[in-house]
């Protein structure tokens, strides 16, 4: 009866120094950018949360039908007792959806929101009594490693809400080949990708009519007044969502109302009127296309789900 959480700070910079180096990086480049990671403080976690009930933004709740109906068939090929590892645990809420079927003996959600993993997993662990809860606070993009004390028999990995998508391509493989040697031969992958589709529907999703994911853009902008020493308006910058054909992904970019200079930490960083800061892509994938993918990382396509519309895929691979 495990009715607490085993918490592991897994951070290895202070999270306030790679911010900082981060932005500043960000913030001198040619094309500015910042790395979509970092939407994700107590209140872009809450947003977040929000995008996920617009109307517009399907994938949470295709990915949800999904994971249901499959439930059952995914507890098959994993088998009983594994060990669940989420990564971007969120508000661990998908996870519910596979506990009953699959048992698992313990589940480890790893987020780099800490407040927000911590009430996550806690609400889990009431929830489940039988299941063995951790948390991992961890910036996984930079830190893959699993904490010590977790008993990695059978691990399954779960990263769901097609967050691959943030990484372009090459870098999606080269974490999945990172997944690889985190993990032991014969270990699970179920993994969500966002599908190729129309133009309209992909921008309608990320330009909810709600506003929320506007406001879930600039609030990265009100954490950097929050976190660091900083003069930017929030009000200076302009969401803007579209989607890149050739590159077959969603850009997400703060757009520059007027000619200004902000300050970050003591350095200058000057802005044309409707020069932008690059701040997430979200790469869509045909089946065919991420499995090719996961194959050249080491992963071997066991099985796949979809909705009736092809909107979203749910895939099961397996570590060889
Ligand atoms: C969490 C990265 C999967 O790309 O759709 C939602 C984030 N950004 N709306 C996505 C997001 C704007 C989301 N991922």
């Amino acid at each position: 009866m495990a009715l607490t959480v085993q918490f592991h700070d897994m951070y290895t910079t202070p999270a306030k120094t790679s911010l900082c180096d981060e932005i500043l990086t960000g913030f001198s480049a040619d094309r500015k950018f910042v790395s979509p990671k970092f939407f994700y403080d107590q209140r872009g976690s809450e947003l977040f949360d929000q995008i996920c009930a617009q109307p517009e933004y399907y994938p949470t709740r295709t990915e949800e039908l999904i994971l249901a109906d499959a439930a059952d068939d995914i507890a098959d090929i994993a088998g009983e007792d594994a060990t669940l590892i989420e990564l971007g645990s969120g508000a661990s809420r998908k996870v519910r959806l596979l506990l009953e079927a699959m048992r698992p003996s313990s589940y480890l959600g790893i987020d780099i929101s800490r407040e927000f993993l911590l009430e996550s997993t806690r609400r889990l662990a009431a929830d489940y009594p039988w299941l063995e809860v951790h948390a991992a606070y961890a910036d996984f993009s930079c830190n893959m490693a699993l904490p010590e004390g977790l008993c990695c028999e059978r691990p399954v990995g779960f990263f769901p809400g097609s967050s691959i998508g943030n990484f372009d391509p090459q870098a999606a493989e080269d974490f999945l080949r990172g997944l690889h040697s985190l993990l032991p031969i014969g270990s699970g992958l179920l993994i969500g990708v966002d599908l190729l589709k129309d133009k309209a529907t992909l921008e309608a999703a990320y330009n909810d009519a709600a506003g929320v994911t506007a406001a879930f853009n600039l609030n990265l902008l009100d954490r950097l007044r929050e976190e660091l020493n900083t003069e930017i308006d929030p009000e200076h910058f302009a969401h803007q969502a579209f989607f890149n054909e050739a590159q077959s992904c969603i850009e997400m970019h703060l757009v520059s109302r007027l000619p200004q200079v902000v300050t970050i930490e003591g350095e200058r960083f000057r802005f044309l009127e409707g020069e932008t800061i690059h701040t997430e892509n979200s790469y869509k994938y045909t089946v065919e296309g991420f499995q090719a993918l996961a194959e050249r990382a080491g992963f071997k396509a066991r099985a796949y789900w979809t909705d009736a519309k092809d909107l979203f895929s749910v895939h099961y691979m397996e570590r060889t």
